[in-house]
Parts: C-alpha cells; structure tokens; sequence
C-alpha cells in the first residue's frame, strides 16, 4: 500500500526566520521516527531558500504556496515557475482557496497549472465548493473546477498531478467542524469520477486525491482509514510541531 502524504501548508502562520529554522530542524528531527508517510511543507516564499536548503538531504519535500500564471514581465510580487525551480522547490499549491478568495479564477488557476507543469513542478490542485447548499449545487462547483483547471492538462504529466479537496467552510476551524469521513469519502468518489471523465480512467486511479480544512490530530485517524484518501493538507496544525507530527502518526496504515 502506498505511503499517506501529508502536506502542512504555512500560509502566514509562522512569521520570523528565527521561528521557520527552529520549526524545520526539530521537524526534521522528528521525521526520521516517521517513515510510514510522505511529509511535505510549503513555506511562504521568503523562507524557500532557506528550508530548501536545510532540506537538500532530508526526505521531507519543499513546495511553494502559489505561483504565476505569467512566465516573465511586469507582474509587481509575483514569483514565476522557474523561479521556484532555482529553489529546492518541487511542488507547489494551486488554487488554494485563500487565494480564489483574492480573486483567483478558474481560469487563472488553469493558467499557473500549465506553467507549474512546464517547470516541471509537481502540482497540488486545491478545490473546495465555499457553501454545501441544500440543492447539491457544490458538486457542480467541484465538477466546474476540475474541467477548467485541467484543460490542455499534458497527459504525460498527470504523475504530477494531486489533487486537494478543501470545503473552504470547512478550512481553519476545529476538528468538530471539519467534513466527517463518510462525506469525504462520498466527495473522493465523486472528484475520481470527474477526473476519469477528463483523463480516463486508468490516469484517473493514479491521481492521489488528499483532504483539508480543519484536520486536527482528533480526526486525522478516522478520515484516513474511512474516507479512501490518499493524505492530508494541513494548515493551522501544521505550524504547531506536535499536532502536525501526531496527524501524520495517526496515517499509520
Ligand atoms: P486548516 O487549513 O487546516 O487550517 O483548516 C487547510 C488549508 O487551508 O489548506
């Protein structure tokens, strides 16, 4: 059975040098009494040079939390794909929702999808419906996402592909907020519906389709054995060193 991957996403929680060096080292500490799982972390973009490196020897993968729809030219703050790649940068988040709340697009996230993939960047698609209305309309929303975003998606890159499915009312609460198992199961059925639509259904299996919003060390355990998910993005109890090292135990296969 394939490793759980665990993927802890900063966004601005930690905010000093001082702090993302400790965190990393103790991490990687840590790590080594971890092996049944995949861990990945993605810093905010000031820090990448700096964990890449503490990171070049250790299994522990680098991403980045967005990049660019554009390749070049006059966009102020913007940090392209291959930018990323003169880090130890080998993945990077999509379309993550706090960033849709900025106005990220459908169709822009195509856009950074393409340029993350020609940088030869693994890429975590996240998606996420930001209601569940009573007349099931969310499904339409992720089936929305998916198409978009994955249009002229190069076949041969799909190894590259994760997708992450995140109910944004679900995103930065408690545990007791966060979707139960049997939805998250029933939406990791639907999203692998959708995808074997689009790319067939033999790629459509490999895609490893992870949850987040709200995972917390009191339900990592029975999403991962209930819901038929490959892993985790985690974001608040990411930043806490013991929460985040408790959830990726309880991805004990
Ligand atoms: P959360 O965030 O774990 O704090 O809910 C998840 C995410 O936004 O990626």
């Amino acid at each position: 059975m394939k490793k759980a991957l665990i993927i802890g996403n900063w966004k601005m929680y930690i905010t000093s040098t001082s702090e993302a060096k400790k965190f990393v080292s103790e991490l990687k500490k840590k790590n080594r009494t971890l092996k049944h799982a995949d861990v990945w972390i993605a810093p905010s973009y000031i820090y990448l040079f700096m964990v890449g490196d503490m990171l070049k020897k250790s299994s522990i993968r680098v991403g980045a939390q967005a990049v660019s729809a554009y390749t070049q030219g006059g966009h102020t703050a913007e940090v392209s794909a291959a930018m990323l790649t003169s880090t130890n940068t080998s993945f990077v988040l999509i379309g993550h929702s706090d960033r849709r709340a900025k106005g990220e697009t459908n169709a822009i996230v195509h856009d950074q999808l393409l340029r993350a993939i020609e940088a030869k960047l693994t890429t975590v698609l996240c998606i996420g419906e930001t209601v569940r209305d009573q007349a099931d309309e969310y499904f339409e929303v992720i089936t929305q996402q998916l198409h978009t975003a994955l249009e002229e998606f190069p076949k041969q890159a799909i190894k590259k592909l994760i997708v992450a499915y995140e109910p944004v009312w679900a995103i930065g609460k408690a545990s007791k907020d966060a979707l139960n198992p049997q939805a998250v199961h029933e939406m990791q059925i639907f999203i692998r519906k959708v995808l074997t639509a689009l790319v067939g259904r033999q790629s459509a299996n490999t895609i490893p389709i992870l949850y987040g919003g709200s995972v917390e060390p009191e339900n990592a355990q029975a999403l991962i054995a209930e819901s038929g998910i490959a892993g985790f993005l985690v974001g608040h109890a990411s930043v806490n060193l013991n929460q985040f090292c408790d959830i990726i135990a309880a991805c004990k296969k």
